[in-house]
């Protein structure tokens, strides 16, 4: 319950260093940002259950293991958790992929809510891994959550670059269950909603819209 891991390998520490410089360009942000998901998928997926099978190599027969259990379904939320699926898709191919766009009233006290909602039929027999660049506020993080569970997932993990503590304790206020696997933590939030020191906007660095 209420777990944080913070993915602190060297490579995912240099890999968001080059992600926070404002200088670099959207093409190399793209690639980090799909390297940095990559590994910090590959820790996310450390627990996948494990069958023992028999295969026939060119020297004797080996008693080894392969992934078994429940699929797994990759959902990024839009827009800037787009960035994130390749970097997913590498390490599990065979992953369904569902999108949710959430949007954030802000004349209405920033309240949230789901504008889009496209999740695999199937995704109640999966276990869901959600995607988001950035874990802020958390607002967006725990209406997605909502909007899986309430598709009957059972399982979510969440991947997001960076965080900050606001975020990381509002999601597990609400959702304790969910375990958030994350490229480093930040000092907090500045009056703009924007992590600090962050890296800015990440769906704008990631598409160049800025
Ligand atoms: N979303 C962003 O893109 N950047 C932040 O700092 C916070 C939320």
């Amino acid at each position: 319950m209420k777990k944080l891991i913070i993915c602190d390998h060297p490579l995912i520490q240099h890999k968001v260093s080059l992600l926070r410089d404002k200088n670099t360009g959207s093409k190399e942000f793209r690639e980090l940002v799909n390297e940095v998901s990559m590994l910090i998928g590959y820790e996310a997926t450390r627990d996948l259950p494990l069958k023992e099978v028999s295969v026939e190599t060119p020297v004797a027969i080996a008693r080894t293991n392969v992934i078994s259990g429940r699929k797994l379904a990759i959902v990024p939320i839009l827009r800037a958790g787009i960035g994130m699926v390749d970097g997913l898709l590498a390490l599990v191919p065979a992953a369904k992929v569902g999108h949710i766009g959430i949007s954030r009233d802000k004349r209405n006290d920033n309240s949230v809510s789901v504008y889009y909602n496209k999740l695999p039929s199937d995704v109640a027999s999966r276990d869901v891994i959600l995607l988001d660049l950035m874990l802020a506020t958390g607002a967006s993080a725990i209406k997605a959550i909502e909007a899986v569970k309430q598709q009957g997932v059972s399982s979510v993990k969440l991947i997001t670059a960076l965080s900050c503590p606001e975020g990381v304790r509002a999601v597990h206020d609400q959702h304790p269950d969910v375990d958030i696997y994350t490229g480093a933590m930040d000092e907090g939030l500045n009056d703009e909603l924007y992590i600090t020191p962050g890296i800015g906007d990440g769906g704008d660095r990631i598409f160049g819209t800025k």
